[in-house]
């Protein structure tokens, strides 16, 4: 795992699949990203009680490639509340066979804005104690 721990809360775990590469055989970037969106949507509809839009994605790095097969997990952390929006940072770690090595793939920081009905932005509510 190198000298780095995962960071934040396990949000969301998947497999790789064939169907999710790019053209050199390794998953497509726009998947892991994809990934992280609905990780981080997780934290943001419960800290928001309702519905969450993405309003920008911060400092994406793509540090290694993920392969077919790969366990990914991604972690998420609230680090940031405002009146209405959330910045949530995103960790994306893999678990490879045969060795179940683990290290970090990708990371990010997401802004999420808590929304109503109409789609338009509402305060957040008072965190639940
Ligand atoms: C989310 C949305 C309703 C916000 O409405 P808005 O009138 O733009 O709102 P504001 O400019 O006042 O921003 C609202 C909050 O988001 C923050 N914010 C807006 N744009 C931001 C950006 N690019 N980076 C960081 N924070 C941002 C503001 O600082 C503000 O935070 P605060 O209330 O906690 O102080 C609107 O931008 C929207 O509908 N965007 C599209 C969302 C979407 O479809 N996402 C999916 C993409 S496929």
């Amino acid at each position: 795992m190198g000298d780095q721990a995962p960071s934040g809360k396990l949000a969301l775990q998947t497999i790789a699949m064939p169907a999710d590469t790019n053209a050199s055989g390794d998953i497509f970037g726009g998947w892991l990203m994809a990934q992280m969106d609905i990780a981080a949507s997780i934290p943001a509809r419960a800290r928001a009680r309702g519905r969450v839009a993405t309003v920008a994605v911060e400092a994406m790095s793509f540090h290694q490639p993920v392969h077919v097969g790969d366990l990914v997990t991604i972690y998420t952390d609230i680090v940031r509340e405002g009146r209405t929006s959330m910045g949530i940072d995103v960790e994306t770690w893999v678990t490879r066979s045969p060795d179940q090595e683990i290290f970090r793939v990708t990371q990010a920081h997401f802004v999420f804005v808590a929304t109503d009905g109409a789609g338009n932005k509402r305060a957040l509510p008072e965190a639940a104690s």
